[in-house]
């Protein structure tokens, strides 16, 4: 029998002080492979600013995250050296940013933003570039033709699935989503978001999502966490939490922001 495989992402005690405001304190938890996690709370909550500690966008007050390679070997991320850090985020993370300008080049065009993220991982052969960015563009929705356009040309909800392609090119195992469809009108939220769901599970990826709309959670995440001033107050599986909450916190959150 195999052991049971270690986890993807381990977090333990992560805190963050931004000066006297706490941006968050202690969070411990789990992923591992193909699994998604949503982050759930109210703006302020704390869920960026541990995205961040998480990806080591940002250094950590306290805790530690550790997170396990391609070769098996689990690394404290801290530990990694700037280089490490940084080949990690062009193959084997993805970072999803809520304003997909943040996430795109917005003068490269559509084939050069996908391009990109695969010459980073050591592709050179143009034409096979260009064909992965091609079907890439067709995976996510955008118009093939459209390749050569630079996003200023695009709509929102097109930017941003720009901005999934460019990440899931290089075929990662660890996403992070930061509101992923927090800037979208509601119409082109449900696509985005039946587009993530497929692509989550054809992908096997592991990810971890953020965000203030509990139908976001219930429909991309198997397991949630719930924070409040800078705390987890409440975890479990996303159906027990929804429909069971323990916490007054997250009855009210469910209450007041699923419909019945
Ligand atoms: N760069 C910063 N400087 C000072 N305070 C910050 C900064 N970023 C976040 N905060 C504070 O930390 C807390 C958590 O913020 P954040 O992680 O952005 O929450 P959320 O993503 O849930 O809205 C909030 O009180 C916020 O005002
Ligand atoms: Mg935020």
């Amino acid at each position: 029998m195999n052991a049971p495989e270690a986890p993807l992402l381990t977090a333990d005690g992560l805190t963050k002080w931004y000066g006297r405001q706490l941006g968050c304190r202690d969070v411990s938890f789990e992923i591992h492979q193909g699994e998604v996690l949503a982050v759930v709370g109210e703006s302020g909550s704390g869920k960026s600013t541990l995205l961040r500690l998480l990806s080591g966008l940002m250094p950590l007050d306290a805790g530690r995250v550790c997170y396990r390679l391609r070769d098996g070997v689990t690394r404290d991320i801290a530990a990694l050296t700037e280089a490490e850090r940084r080949f990690l985020f062009r193959t084997d993370w993805g970072y999803v940013h809520q304003d997909p300008a943040a996430g795109l080049r917005m003068a490269v065009s559509a084939g050069g933003n996908v391009g990109e993220r695969l010459m980073a991982v050591g592709a050179r052969h143009y034409g096979r570039i260009r064909g992965s960015a091609m079907d890439w563009l067709t995976r996510v929705e955008i118009d093939p033709e459209r390749i050569d356009e630079t996003p200023k040309s695009y709509s929102g909800g097109m930017r941003q699935r720009l901005q999934i392609a460019r990440n899931l090119v290089t075929e990662p195992r660890l996403v992070f989503m930061d509101e992923p469809t927090g800037g979208l009108d509601v119409s082109v939220q449900a696509r985005l978001l039946d587009l993530l769901r497929g692509l989550v599970s054809d992908l096997g990826l592991a990810a971890i999502v953020v965000t203030h709309d509990l139908a976001v959670a219930r429909l991309l995440s198997q397991r949630m966490l719930v924070m409040k001033g800078g705390s987890v107050i409440e975890s479990g599986l996303t159906d027990r939490v929804l429909d069971d909450p323990r916490e007054a916190y997250t009855q009210l959150l469910v209450s007041s922001i699923l419909p019945p």
